[in-house]
């Protein structure tokens, strides 16, 4: 688990995680407790698994970036807009400028973490992220979901999904792009709340890896091209793809990463808690009852 220049790609494969009752207790104990009352909400299993490492990733990420921290005094909030962020103490001297964002589809939960040394309050590096199924699983014939799904995506982005031959490649080509659209309202924070035709993206590379990141698609949003972002796009496996939207790239980034020091580092539950330490009690029964919870199917 490094930071790499300032800058952090985790995913979490939550397929391979078996879970424990013993698992879930010190995971839970882990996190605020007005996170623990949204997560007993879900109906699913699966669903609550994904959040839970969405809020641990989090804290893991302030925890390499802030060594000094105690695991147990970090603090997150939410904006208006349900964006988290890092609340650090008004004691706690930070000479750095922190933003990350969280994503969970399916088989990941994923982090891009930014922890900026060298920055210009009115500049500050930010991050937004998205992680996809590249899947189809609707129903509906492929051709009458892209019609329902017409306003999502601006002509030009439409002729390259349907440019690609095949309905799995057509499926791959529309998840790519709402990642890319997602990481870009995750990043500015309004979620999906805008009109997602203002924002259109123009891809030059055909096909995504799981080796290279790919960072030469770029957008416009009402017409005018956005300069001061960096989308790195990559696979995390045969049906997952992600992206990480980089508005106001630092010059560390800029300078001195290599494409491939972005790509996404798995990391598993031990690494996920290292240094952690409960800041609420153990609670045997809550993780009791999380565990009786419905899959929504076998991850
Ligand atoms: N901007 C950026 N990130 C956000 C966010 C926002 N407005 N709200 C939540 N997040 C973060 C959280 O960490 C969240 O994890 P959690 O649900 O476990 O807390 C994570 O992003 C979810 O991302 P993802 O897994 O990709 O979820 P999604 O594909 O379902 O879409 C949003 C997430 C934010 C794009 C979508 O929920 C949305 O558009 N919301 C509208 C925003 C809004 O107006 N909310 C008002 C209600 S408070
Ligand atoms: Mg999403």
């Amino acid at each position: 688990m490094s930071i790499k220049n300032g800058n952090v790609r985790w995913a979490f494969d939550l397929r391979s995680w078996r879970c424990t009752l013993n698992d879930l207790e010190l995971a839970t104990a882990c996190i605020q407790p007005e996170e623990k009352d949204r997560l007993a909400k879900f109906h699913f299993l699966d669903d609550f698994k994904a959040s839970l490492v969405g809020r641990l990733l989090m804290r893991q990420f302030i925890k390499v970036c802030l060594p000094e921290l105690d695991y147990n005094a970090i603090r997150f909030e939410r904006d208006s807009r349900g964006k988290p962020f890092f609340r650090p103490n008004a004691t706690d001297q930070i000479a750095a400028h922190i933003d990350f964002n969280v994503s969970h589809h399916e088989r990941y939960a994923v982090l891009a973490g930014s922890f900026t040394k060298n920055f210009n309050e009115n500049n500050r590096q930010l991050v937004g992220v998205d992680v996809m199924k590249m899947e189809y699983s609707g129903g509906k014939p492929l051709s009458e979901f892209f019609r329902l799904m017409h306003s999502t995506f601006t002509p030009n982005e439409w002729q390259f999904i349907k440019a690609r031959s095949g309905e799995q490649k057509q499926t791959d080509a529309f998840m790519r792009h709402w990642c890319l659209k997602e990481s870009y309202v995750k990043n500015i924070g309004v979620g999906i709340t805008i009109d997602l035709q203002s924002i259109d993206f123009r891809l030059s590379t055909v096909d995504l890896s799981a080796t290279d990141i790919v960072r030469n698609s770029v957008v416009s949003f009402e017409g005018a091209p956005q300069n001061h972002w960096v989308f790195e796009e990559s696979l995390l496996d045969n049906d997952h793809c992600v992206a990480v939207a980089v508005k106001n790239p630092s010059t560390e980034y800029t300078t001195e990463l290599s494409q491939n020091e972005l790509l996404f580092e798995m990391i598993d539950f031990e690494r996920l808690m290292k240094d952690a330490k409960p800041l609420i009690a153990v609670d045997s029964e809550y993780s009791r009852k999380v565990l009786g919870k419905q899959l929504k199917k076998t991850l």
